[in-house]
């Protein structure tokens, strides 16, 4: 029988790491369960002691997710363990995944712990554990830049304490695709217990390799795990992306020969989650998630595709979510379609409330809008599950004046704390107008560090859908909001990324 490949997401984690990725409780228990019907096999939900706000995270998502196993990082101390095991007391089934760094690098700058020191630590981590829960999985930080000799002793130790998963983190993205899987290969090869582990990898895409390192270390090297996060989210150039390593072990089967549990066409809700969430918008030729990943614009392509599909697709659009019916809502569509098209997309919303206000904002959007695409109703659904209760403020109207020749006016109304404000500011352009009235009232000084308008479905009847990145006292949040009018989206994603400064609390850094 084919070896199962389990996919290991980290994008609640080490994707959340990325600066202006944080996300509140709810969004990442919203996440969680949408990692769930995409059958993930492991959620690295958070690490529990890096944060009260981090640990409140874990701890709903351990006790709302049945199907995946849900982990919690930790360093290899005992009270971070113990948190880690503390959060996830209730989860149906528990991971703590316990890391420490072995490179000569990290040991002698950053920790400042000889080799021994750090085996030892490495060990007892281990040991504290495996008397807390039955999986315990270990990574040796910047794995792949470590002494090959001391890297054994420590995997092999770790493994005698009852480690029983072993990730091999690329942790700055160094490797290239046949040295990092004859590294995998070598570690197994020559650690005398290595098949007491399953054996995974864990790839950062600093050279845009991320992917290909950890399918050679699947291939070369007989890894079983792969950790991943969905758009490939993660600090710097973010982590291996789970849905094309997903996608490449499935389409290419005949290569790889293995099986995953992973029920793909729930692939695009998940993206587009993830990217509404944190607004980290995916580029349109991204592969699998793309806009234009199935789109055919050459004569050429579009005539082949049409006369046999498999000229130049090789993959199913539906396969990954892409709606196959390609029939476009609008106004005159009811609520069963509207239901049935989110089923077609693999959203599911948690009640009948949640479908209902979803089905409302439809019918608005419909009024000004003629045709509602999958991705406009991907983006409102979104949208219904970035606006929570415990928002400070909250968009109510906005009109603005511009006319060539004159500066720019806007008013705006919104809630501050449940109580209606209205503010008024002359700007550079509508946009600004409008951002200003608000940072009249709010003053919350921060600073904007990056303003992005994407257009959801192409043309100019499109919604826009708007970033907004904010700075404060050393702290990154991204704001997104979308609506057919961008000055209207650009005042919603400011006001949600005011939400989120509020409500984040400081943390402890993973890696540092
Ligand atoms: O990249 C890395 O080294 C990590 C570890 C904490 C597993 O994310
Ligand atoms: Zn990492």
């Amino acid at each position: 029988m084919a070896d199962k490949l389990i996919i290991f997401d980290t994008t609640l984690r080490d994707g959340e790491q990325s600066p202006g990725a944080s996300m509140t409780r709810d969004e990442k228990l919203r996440i969680a369960r949408q990692l769930e019907r995409l059958r993930v096999d492991v959620i690295e939900a958070g690490f529990a002691a890096s944060s009260e706000g981090d640990f409140q995270a874990v701890k709903a998502i351990a006790n709302a997710i049945t199907e995946s196993t849900v982990c919690s990082l930790s360093r290899a101390n005992d009270r971070d363990i113990s948190r880690a095991a503390e959060a996830l007391a209730n989860a149906r089934s528990a991971r703590i995944h316990t890391f420490i760094a072995t490179s000569a690098l990290h040991m002698e700058k950053k920790l400042r712990m000889t080799p021994d020191q750090v085996l030892e630590q490495a060990k007892q981590s281990v040991r504290f554990a495996r008397n807390l829960v039955a999986d315990v999985e270990f990574s040796p930080e910047d794995g792949y830049r470590s002494d090959v000799d001391f890297l054994c002793r420590v995997l092999e130790a770790v493994i005698k304490e009852g480690a029983t998963t072993i990730n091999v983190p690329d942790t700055v993205g160094y490797a290239v695709p046949e040295l990092y899987g004859h590294f995998i290969k070598t570690l197994r090869e020559r650690i005398p217990n290595s098949d007491k582990a399953i054996w995974s990898v864990h790839c950062h895409n600093d050279l845009g390799m991320a992917v290909a390192n950890s399918l050679a270390g699947v291939q070369i090297g007989g890894a079983r795990q792969v950790e991943c996060t969905i758009n490939g989210l993660g600090e710097r150039a973010g982590n291996c992306s789970l849905e094309e390593v997903v996608m490449a072990v499935k389409t290419r089967k005949d290569y790889f020969g293995l099986t995953l549990g992973i029920e793909t066409q729930h692939i695009l809700a998940a993206s587009r989650m993830v990217s509404q969430t944190t607004g980290f918008v995916v580029q349109p030729n991204k592969a699998v998630v793309g806009a234009n990943a199935f789109a055919h614009a050459s004569g050429i392509h579009q005539d082949g595709v049409l006369k046999a599909r498999d000229t130049y697709e090789i993959m199913r659009a539906e396969d990954v979510g892409w709606s196959a019916n390609k029939i476009v809502l609008g106004k005159l569509s009811g609520r069963n379609a509207f239901k049935q098209r989110l089923q077609e997309l693999g959203v599911e919303l948690e009640s009948e409330a949640e479908t209902n206000a979803a089905f409302t904002r439809f019918k608005e959007l419909a009024d000004r809008k003629s045709e509602i695409f999958d991705e406009d109703i991907l983006a409102l659904v979104s949208e219904e599950s970035i606006s929570h209760e415990g928002d400070v403020f909250s968009f109510v109207k906005l009109s603005q004046h511009s006319e060539t020749g004159e500066r720019p006016h806007a008013s705006i109304v919104f809630t501050h704390d449940g109580k209606e404000v209205a503010c008024d500011s002359d700007g550079n352009g509508p946009v600004d107008a409008s951002l200003k009235a608000i940072e009249m009232h709010v003053q919350s000084g921060a600073e904007m560090v990056l303003y992005s308008v994407n257009a959801i479905s192409g043309s100019t009847e499109s919604q826009g859908e708007v970033t907004v990145r904010l700075q404060n006292n050393g702290r990154i949040v991204n704001g997104v909001g979308s609506d057919p009018d961008i000055v209207v989206a650009s005042a919603k994603a400011y006001l949600s990324a005011l939400n989120k400064l509020q409500s984040k609390s400081e943390r402890v850094a993973a890696q540092g």
